[in-house]
């Protein structure tokens, strides 16, 4: 089963990706910074995790206000460079663990960690500014993969230390009960003692700092007793980013090895790097056994149901591109552009043969099958001026007067607003 070989804090600042492209390892005045993620560089390539739980927060680049998550995870194959204003930097592609991440996401869930999960997201420089410096690429590729954590820390209200901690407790358990043998490091980012909006705006507090690094080691139950306002008052406003380190601490053993910290303070943000070796005993089989079934438990008997196929992660991830299609149909623009030229829309939509050919034939019986989700298809049955009700009679297989027969009245209807036409192209 998957272990957690330790666990890495680190500040995630741009000044540090920025350092890293502008060739500064030399300049005294950014060389600290290289130095106190160099032993974590080395412990990482030394262990070859196969995966990072990697928890960090964006900085409204990929993550806005209109639909704010707390917790969101990352169940993609592949997460890009984001662009935060002037071009994305000059990185590969950085490779998930779709697999590790469903697992962790249905555990968490599990134990009521109510998660968002996110894909076809870019990252900003709260994953890649510290990841620059950390991994060493050759020929371009990443040593290992990621599963991400977004912890929405911008917006009040924002989950408390305690919280983070418990998330981390959980998140250890999901780590835990992974059936296959890998190996994991948790990496925490964010802080420590910075402001960045407002009068008080550069302020900091090293001595803080280097407390929270002792406390953070060695007695993480007292930081989860601090409020939002206290991390605050002790480390500025956007310090207070630090509570998503006790994820990470969360997830190790009470007793962890201290193997490296490092503090600098440049500019702005106290620039620190802190790496634990995880001291914890093997999760028990019989408590695995358990927790697994546990998390089986909800979807248990659903696969004894004829023609019901649950909407899952997997399938999510899997069929991405056809239901971001059918979801795009809410975009007046994208629905003309496929009336006028379906073929132009599926070819820049990247679509597959197959997908296309589902598309073309009206197969909704064969969507579903393929994964997409029922909503996306009322979508393009009101495009495309197909009724509701027809789409149900042809996923039962049946001629739509004779399901319409088994209502208690025959009525027709779809989602198309005031563009309604609902039998265009089933002339009915
Ligand atoms: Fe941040």
């Amino acid at each position: 089963m998957a272990r957690i070989l330790g666990g890495i804090g680190a500040s995630h600042t741009p000044t540090i990706g920025f350092a890293y492209d502008h060739n500064k390892q030399q300049d005294p005045a950014w060389a600290p910074i290289f130095a106190g993620f160099e032993p974590v560089r080395q412990w990482l390539k030394q262990q070859r995790p196969d995966a990072l739980l990697y928890i960090f927060n964006d900085h409204v680049t990929s993550f806005f206000f209109d639909h704010y998550s707390t917790f969101a995870l990352g169940i993609d194959e592949c997460y890009a460079v984001a662009d935060e204003g002037g071009q994305p930097r000059d990185l590969p592609a950085m490779p998930g663990h779709p697999a590790l991440a469903r697992h962790i996401g249905a555990s968490l869930m599990t134990d009521e960690f109510d998660m968002a999960f996110f894909q076809g997201k870019p990252l900003d420089h709260g994953f890649f500014s510290p990841m620059s410096v950390l991994l060493e690429r050759e020929q371009q590729r990443w040593p290992t993969t990621i599963v991400p954590l977004q912890v929405g820390v911008l917006q009040f209200p924002v989950p408390s230390a305690a919280r983070c901690f418990k998330l981390g407790q959980a998140l250890r358990r999901a780590i835990e009960s992974y059936p296959q043998d890998i190996r994991v490091a948790i990496v925490a980012t964010g802080g420590l003692s910075h402001q960045v909006h407002g009068e008080r705006a550069g302020f900091n507090n090293p001595q803080w700092d280097e407390k929270f690094l002792d406390l953070i080691s060695e007695d993480p139950i007292a930081l989860t007793a601090m409020t939002q306002a206290q991390y605050a008052e002790r480390g500025g406003m956007e310090g207070s980013e630090v509570i998503m380190w006790l994820i990470m601490r969360g997830a190790l053993s009470a007793n962890v090895r201290r193997v490296h910290s490092s503090y600098y303070l440049p500019s702005m943000t106290g620039i620190a790097t802190l790496l634990l070796e995880n001291e914890a005993a093997e999760m028990p089989e019989l408590t695995r056994r358990e927790h697994l079934q546990r998390m089986a438990q909800q979807l248990s008997g659903v696969e004894k149901l004829p023609g019901t196929y649950p909407f899952t992660l997997g399938t999510s991830l899997q069929t991405y591109r056809i239901n971001k299609f059918l979801h795009d149909l809410v975009i007046p623009a994208h629905r003309q552009r496929f009336l006028n030229n379906p073929e132009g829309a599926f070819e820049q939509a990247g679509l597959t043969e197959p997908e296309r050919d589902l598309l073309r034939r009206r197969d909704w019986r064969g969507l579903i099958h393929y994964g997409a989700i029922f909503f996306g298809l009322e979508k393009l049955g009101a495009v495309v001026g197909v009724s509701n009700l027809h789409i149900y009679a042809a996923m039962r297989g049946q001629p739509l007067d004779e399901f319409l027969k088994t209502r208690n009245t025959a009525v027709k209807y779809s989602v198309a607003g005031r563009d309604a036409t609902a039998t265009k192209e089933t002339g009915r």
